[in-house]
């Protein structure tokens, strides 16, 4: 389907999700002395929700990361149908239908309507020049990209709030507007970074919803980190179990929550293990775009099947 010309309502962007499967391979990343990724390998089915979970620490956003291009791989390959990811820039990535979220919201100043518009640039025809000198077509192309913007935010529950600023929303608010920015680059796959962390309850069960009905409206396939195992036992149809960068399980939820290692997992068992590179840590190395303030996660003291915050 052309972008310009998408339908209203929460019509996919493309109707060929069914093709494309990501498939991650033998992905390895290293942060000097620390191996974060240790041949990982992961497969997206296409129109699935996969949640990706671990302790802290285990590497899922460094995948993330990869996946989304913010940090190549030292080794390793990422394929989405046919294309390769790998080595791509984010917004290349982003503009073969892999959009994300960010464990720590990523909001700019201004509306929610602004926001989302930022999620429609990697759509845009018009160049810089063709738009800051107003071109005819320009304007045209905009009013349909603020539209689809509309359309996405009515879906995401956030219409009422369209032209509110960002700053003035409650903080489940502006994770949706995140959401919400991820759809407005109409992606086939979309990659959720702990998006009910620091959530209450109700807000908790509203985004699970928003998720499910994301891949049944839309036929997307999403990859979710979240520690809330009550919500991935709801919404995902297989779970990969990282630790220390290992990918340690994969399978149905119901499986992954019974497996000794997963529980030996999140119980701390061999917390000294962590397998090392060539060299010892640095004290503060960085390599890596997105930061890690703290965040209301669970800790290695709590198994999976034992999170808080949702009713199963
Ligand atoms: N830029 C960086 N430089 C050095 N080490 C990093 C960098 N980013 C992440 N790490 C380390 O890599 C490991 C994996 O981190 P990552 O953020 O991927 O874990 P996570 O599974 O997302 O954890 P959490 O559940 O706490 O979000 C951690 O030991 C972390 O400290
Ligand atoms: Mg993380």
């Amino acid at each position: 389907m052309n972008q310009d010309t998408a339908a209203p309502g929460p019509t996919p962007a493309s109707t060929d999700a069914g093709a494309e499967r990501l498939v991650a391979r033998a992905v390895t990343v290293r942060f000097a002395g620390l191996l974060a990724l240790d041949g990982v390998d992961l497969t997206v089915e296409p129109g699935s929700v996969h949640a990706l979970i671990g302790p802290n620490g285990a590497g899922k956003s460094t995948f993330f990361n990869v996946l989304s291009g913010v940090c190549p791989p030292d080794s390793g390959t990422v394929r989405f149908g046919e294309k390769e990811l790998t080595g791509r820039p984010p917004h290349r990535i982003a503009a073969l239908g892999v959009a994300r979220t960010f464990q720590n919201i990523v909001l700019t100043r201004g509306t929610v309507a602004e926001n989302l518009m930022l999620g429609r640039h990697v759509l845009t025809r018009a160049g810089f020049t063709a738009t800051a000198l107003g071109l005819p077509g320009v304007a045209r192309e905009q009013r349909i990209h603020r539209e689809r913007a509309r359309e996405i935010a009515d879906f995401v529950d956030l219409g009422r709030l369209f032209h509110t600023p960002v700053d003035l929303l409650s903080y489940g608010d502006r994770k949706r507007v995140e959401l919400a920015r991820a759809l407005c680059m109409e992606p086939r796959l979309l990659l959720l970074d702990e998006p009910v962390a620091g959530m209450n309850t109700a807000e908790r069960q509203r985004m699970a919803a928003t998720i499910a009905e994301v891949r049944a409206a839309l036929g997307l396939s999403v990859l979710v980190v979240e520690h809330d195992m009550g919500l991935i036992m709801r919404i995902a149809d297989e779970v990969t179990v990282l630790d220390f960068g290992r990918r340690i399980a994969c399978g149905t939820p119901r499986r992954v929550q019974r497996d000794p290692e997963v529980i030996r997992a999140y119980l701390g068992a061999g917390t000294d293990a962590r397998p090392a590179a060539s060299a010892p840590t640095p004290a503060a190395p960085s390599r890596q775009a997105e930061s890690h303030p703290p965040e209301p996660t669970p800790d290695r003291a709590r198994p999976p099947g034992t999170e808080a915050g949702e009713d199963r």
